[in-house]
């Protein structure tokens, strides 16, 4: 009897743990939500992979995207003259639209400040593939 005590002890134990692990593991793991480190950007051995932490590191990159200077961008120091980049995908249902918003913020608003990434060739095509995936994972 004491030995079964003991088992289930065990068992519980354990299962507590896969648990905690389970519940860990989204914010260790998955890409996105927040700007990823610049460590993990300026791996040269072991670049990024996934489109979501490339898209982030171009987000942050000051030669390239720079849009925090502008936007708050969770998890790295931001500038506020623009909006919070938050509830994106709710924001923004139709990515078309979003792609467009960075592709050419002029066509929204003619006296915008921010700048036409694509439309002036600050990033390439597949650089704001890549941001609208980062930024919809915020
Ligand atoms: C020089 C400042 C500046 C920079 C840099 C900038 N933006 Fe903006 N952005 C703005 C401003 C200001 C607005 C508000 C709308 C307007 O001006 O028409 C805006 C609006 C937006 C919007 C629509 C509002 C929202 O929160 O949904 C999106 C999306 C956006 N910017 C994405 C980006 C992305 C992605 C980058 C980087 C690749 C970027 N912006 C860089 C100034 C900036």
């Amino acid at each position: 009897m004491q030995k079964m005590f003991k088992i289930v002890v065990k068992i519980s134990f354990a299962a507590t743990w896969l648990g905690v692990a389970a519940f860990m593991a989204p914010a260790a793991f998955a890409a996105g939500g927040e700007a990823p480190d610049s460590k993990v950007c300026n791996d040269k051995e072991n670049p990024p992979k996934d489109v979501v932490t490339q898209g982030g590191c171009i987000v942050i990159d000051r030669t390239k995207g720079n849009c925090n200077a502008c936007h708050q961008v969770p998890g790295i120091i931001s500038g506020d003259i623009a909006t919070r980049f938050e509830s994106m995908a709710q924001r923004w249902p139709d990515k078309a639209k979003l792609r467009a918003q960075i592709f050419d913020a002029s066509k929204n608003n003619p006296i915008t400040v921010m700048p036409p990434f694509g439309k002036n060739q600050i990033l390439t095509s597949d650089e704001i593939d890549k941001v609208v995936e980062f930024i919809l994972s915020l």
